[in-house]
């Protein structure tokens, strides 16, 4: 039996056959709206279950009880807002109780929404409830910021897949990966979310919770990040890299988790858990800075965070890990828990200075990231500048 998924039940929001057919015509004479990245991977992520249980954008309700609250109006947890926002321009040619069709900036329709709602919202109160912080130089304050005055609430239902350009095949549906798991036979599963290329510390909390559970799921977010982040089909090959010399094959699973970040730190560390839960994982890391960015989370913050509600209310068990290295004393990988030693023993990077050793063509230390990702990233640096 897989782990019930958040809200009880697996969303599907894609039609076909005969209803999809005659939901497509009436989409062709609706009003269109064509959306953002961000946008469409919230979509994507409502209709095939990953965000279970939203059926649709945020209406105001839902909203302001997960602004403030962390809970969606019926008191389900839910940390994240995810929201359709337009333009007072575009709001006023939005009609409530009418279809709007989506679609993609070229046009293609991706599905409909039922609009139910049109509200405003406060911006600042969100970044400060949701980011800690209204700092506008905090990239998921900016994205707020940036977003239309005016939210559109209401169900949707999708018409036509989300295209991907890359790594096609890693995009897998939470019911095909709830599926994958159960043929697999694996009971318990630990999930692991990142946004940056695996380095050793990574490699080494991942493989602490592998001796505990059946099977790895490597879940790397694959939509949009900040611009200095290493972007998502490197970090792919990077993962394929070491999935293939490092891991054990009938012991690990990765496929692409199609949110883009939101760098929330531990609100978002709540929400990707549950998102998990729906993927079909019964475990969940949470290291050092989950999500975080700068210095606006405190180092385990993201851990405490679940302290606020009852484990039956998230449904899947967060491992923490403290923050891990290479200890030259110990002589191998270690975490604060776990070594004796002074930090001068430990090798510990910023990203800042392994992203400058990369673009200068300098190898990282083996004990810090792995040769074969430091030739990858070393690559995509030296690419970068000659362009
Ligand atoms: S994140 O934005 O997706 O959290 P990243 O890809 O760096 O960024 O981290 C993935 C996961 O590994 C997160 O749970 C993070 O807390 C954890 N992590 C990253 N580096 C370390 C480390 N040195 N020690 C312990 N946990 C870590």
């Amino acid at each position: 039996m897989s782990i019930k998924p958040h809200g009880g039940r697996l969303v599907n929001r894609f039609v076909d056959g005969n209803k999809r057919e005659n939901l497509l015509e009436e989409a062709m004479r609706l009003r269109k709206l064509i959306l953002n990245d961000f946008q469409i991977s919230d979509l994507e992520l409502i209709a095939n279950g990953g965000y279970s249980p939203l059926t649709g954008f945020m209406k105001k309700a839902d909203y302001e009880n997960v602004v403030e609250n962390m809970r969606l109006a019926d008191g389900t947890v839910w940390s994240i807002p995810i929201v359709l926002g337009v333009t007072e321009e575009e709001a006023r040619t939005i009609e409530i109780d009418k279809g709007l069709t989506l679609a993609d900036k070229s046009g293609r329709i991706l599905g409909v929404l039922y609009v139910e709602e049109k509200y405003k919202y406060d911006k600042y109160n969100e970044a400060e409830k949701v980011f800690k912080t209204t700092d506008p130089a905090h990239p998921g304050v900016k994205q707020v910021f940036e977003r239309g005055d005016v939210l559109i609430g209401g169900d949707i239902f999708l018409l036509n897949p989300v295209e991907h350009n890359n790594f096609k095949e890693l995009y897998i549906d939470p019911v095909e990966t709830r599926r994958i798991f159960e043929e697999k036979g694996w009971k318990k599963i630990v999930a692991f979310q990142t946004r940056n290329p695996i380095h050793r510390a990574h490699e080494y909390i991942q493989k602490v919770a592998l001796e505990i559970c059946d099977g790895l799921f490597l879940n790397p977010l694959v939509g949009q990040t900040k611009n200095d982040d290493i972007p998502a089909d490197i970090r792919v090959k990077c993962y394929k890299v070491l999935l293939e010399k490092y891991y054990p094959k009938d012991r690990t699973f990765m496929s692409a988790f199609p949110a883009f970040m939101r760098y929330a730190g531990p609100r978002e560390a709540v929400f990707h858990a549950l998102i998990r839960k729906n993927y079909g994982a019964t475990h969940f890391i949470v290291g050092r800075d989950h999500a975080g960015v700068g210095n606006y989370y405190g180092t385990y913050d993201a851990q405490r965070i679940f302290d606020e509600f009852e484990p039956e209310e998230i449904g899947i068990t967060i491992l923490p890990f403290e923050h891990s290295f290479y200890c030259k004393a110990c002589n191998g990988m270690a975490s604060f828990k776990t070594c004796p030693h002074g930090d001068d023993q430990h090798i510990v990077l910023s990203g800042t200075k392994v992203r400058e050793m990369l673009a200068n063509g300098i190898m990282p230390p083996e004990e810090f990231t792995r040769k074969e990702v430091a030739e990858i990233l070393m690559d995509y640096y030296r690419s970068k500048k000659d362009k």
